[in-house]
């Protein structure tokens, strides 16, 4: 008897392309301030969004996912039907059963690619890039497509001046694929269950069924801010270790868009030279979880900000709380 047979995957993996779909509604800070006491000056001082955007008619997670999934495929130049899985990352699908990610494989034309969500909210991207390298290195799966998709407008509570003028809907997808050269870091993640009521709803569904209320998102923000600030800053330089690297060697930092005074907090704990492009998409599209990071890199590319080729650190962190990040080679 030989043995079980072992699967075996390509030596490396890397990114093959980025996208994202960004929804119609635009909510400036004016607009947010009919809705709760508040000014755009407290806003962009305290967070440095200038407006959000929020779904439109017609456009929901689903809409979203498919849109930027479909860019992405056409992007990596890969046919639907090479894909081996689709890993869709979301808070807010409505549906608990059957998972997102396998009716987008079907509706992108996939030959029955395996499919699953996953909840680590707005870590959720990098998750599904952690999940994504390791199923191309293995041989599970040759080419795998990550989405990070929210619509985080219906279980904002427009009212709570808490959260109301953080939260925003959007769409990322990703492409990953094998390669001969690595393009893709050991990932550093982990949770803090401790902290699960940091960030969590305000009814769980049976009592949300029960009393007929929304199940809003709430959050205690100093507490999030504090951990974010000191304990995900150190998290961040253990990526860039984990991947054998020093600031120098870093052209671009994407960290989730929670709030700008966090992405200073943690430049100035990982000291990362002038010349790092550093993502600050928060200001035109505010917190949009697992959409944050990929929206965040396809606009980089986009706008010629960050180039293909470059080396970027991601770093995801959020509602568990969990967290998650990598060092990746540009699209
Ligand atoms: O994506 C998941 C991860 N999420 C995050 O990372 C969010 C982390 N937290 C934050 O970004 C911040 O905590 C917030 C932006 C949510 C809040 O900012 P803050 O600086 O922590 O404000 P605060 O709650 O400490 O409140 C400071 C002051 C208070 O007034 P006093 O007591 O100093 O007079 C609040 O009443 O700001 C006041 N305030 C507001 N003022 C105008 C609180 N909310 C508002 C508001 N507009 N919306």
């Amino acid at each position: 008897m030989s043995g079980i047979a072992a699967s075996q995957g390509a030596p490396f993996a890397r990114l093959l392309s980025i996208a994202s779909s960004v929804p119609s509604r635009v909510v400036d800070n004016a607009e947010m301030c009919t809705y709760i006491d508040s000014s755009d000056e407290w806003i962009q001082q305290r967070t440095g969004i200038a407006e959000r955007r929020w779904v439109g008619e017609g456009e929901t997670v689903e809409t979203m996912a498919l849109a930027s999934g479909r860019t992405a495929l056409e992007r990596a130049g890969i046919d639907a039907s090479e894909l081996g899985a689709v890993i869709v990352s979301t808070v807010t699908y409505f549906h608990q059963t059957p998972s997102l990610a396998a009716k987008l494989a079907f509706q992108l034309g996939t030959d029955g690619a395996a499919a699953f969500d996953i909840s680590a909210a707005c870590a959720g991207f990098c998750y599904g890039l952690a999940q994504a390298e390791s199923l191309v290195r293995s041989g599970a799966a040759t080419y795998v497509l990550v989405i990070g998709v929210e619509e985080l407008s219906r279980f904002t509570d427009i009212h709570d001046r808490s959260t109301a003028f953080l939260f925003s809907d959007g769409a990322g997808a990703a492409v990953v694929g094998p390669s001969e050269v690595n393009g893709m870091g050991p990932v550093v993640w982990g949770s803090d269950g401790g902290q699960y009521q940091a960030i969590t709803q305000t009814a769980g569904w049976s009592e949300a069924l029960a009393d007929h209320v929304t199940p809003y998102i709430q959050m205690d923000g100093r507490a999030v801010f504090k951990w974010a600030s000191g304990f995900i800053s150190e998290a961040t330089k253990q990526v860039l270790d984990a991947a054998g690297l020093t600031p120098e060697d870093l052209d671009v930092f994407i960290p989730h868009q929670a709030n700008n005074r966090i992405t200073d907090a943690m430049l100035r704990h990982l000291k990362l030279p002038e010349h790092v492009v550093v993502a600050r998409t928060i200001k035109q599209f505010g917190n949009n979880s697992a959409a944050s990071v990929p929206m965040a890199m396809d606009q980089l590319l986009t706008s010629g900000e960050a180039k293909s080729g470059q080396t970027a650190l991601l770093i995801g962190f959020g509602a568990g709380l969990v967290y998650a990040g990598q060092v990746v080679t540009l699209p």
